[in-house]
């Protein structure tokens, strides 16, 4: 594992980023994808119909961890879920409050990191997590805190950036090439061009934090683009082409031990 790295200052650069980017496109982006109905995962929106991972969340109390500005909170609120969304970033949770007053879909936000949630132990059924505390925080802290946060058998389904599209991302940043570009042990823990940090362990880096986190895995599901997809107008991860051929994303479920 690489090294643990100066955790404050990574999550001061992270919430300087995702203020930044909440400026830049927060509540535009917010706004269409809170109205969506159905449930996509990733910069190709690949239906959760398709893929299902997620089961029935009917009645469940969710925690999302780095929810961002929580419209997947408010999909799974309109499932008939009962959602807390945590996020560092102050700017992206008043998005989320500015949606909330605007659809009267209204949940729990707390700002705190998600390594280190204020809520007591097992106050969860499920936890999520898309993009968020799943590509910024280390696997390190925030999965023992998912697990904490989880009553028994508690579900974890989280989604990232694939380890082949970290390794395929060139420098400076660009869509992914059909070429590597860097050696797998580096992209473990990148620091972006934008100055925060992503984390993008291997697979059997993964499977080792999950089990040492006291979680059983239950499935990995490589996510491609839809044949009919079309390049993401600004996430620049990769192209749909390169993302029909190879997996861009990748949802890991999971469910407690005790
Ligand atoms: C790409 S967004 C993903 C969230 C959501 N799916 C969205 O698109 O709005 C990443 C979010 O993760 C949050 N985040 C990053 N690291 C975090 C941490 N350690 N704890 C809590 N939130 C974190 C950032 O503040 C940001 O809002």
């Amino acid at each position: 594992m690489a090294d643990a790295g100066d955790t404050a200052a990574e999550v001061a650069a992270i919430r300087d980023l995702w203020t930044r980017a909440n400026r830049e496109y927060g509540d535009a982006h917010a706004a269409r994808a809170w109205a969506a109905d159905d449930i996509t995962w990733g910069i190709f929106n690949v239906p959760e119909q398709q893929l299902r991972v997620l089961g029935d969340v009917r009645s469940l109390d969710v925690v999302e961890l780095g929810c961002g500005t929580a419209y997947f909170c408010a999909w799974l609120a309109k499932r008939g879920a009962r959602p807390t969304g945590v996020d560092l970033t102050a700017a992206q949770l008043a998005t989320a409050r500015r949606c909330q007053q605007r659809s009267g879909i209204v949940f729990p936000l707390i700002e705190a990191d998600a390594g280190d949630v204020p809520l007591p132990s097992g106050s969860f059924d499920l936890a999520v997590s898309e993009c968020g505390a799943s590509l910024w925080c280390d696997p390190a802290r925030w999965l023992p805190e998912a697990a904490r946060l989880l009553r028994p058998a508690g579900r974890l389904v989280f989604h990232t950036v694939s380890v082949l599209a970290a390794v395929c991302s060139p420098e400076p940043p660009g869509p992914a090439r059909r070429e590597l570009q860097r050696p797998q042990r580096e992209a473990r823990r990148l620091v972006t061009a934008e100055g925060g940090t992503q984390f993008h362990p291997g697979h059997g880096e993964w499977i080792a934090i999950l089990r040492a986190s006291g979680f059983a895995v239950d499935d990995l599901r490589e996510v491609y683009a839809p044949p009919d997809a079309t390049d993401h107008p600004y996430y620049q991860l990769a192209t749909a082409d390169w993302a029909r051929r190879w997996p861009v994303e990748e949802i890991w479920t999971a469910h407690l031990e005790r």
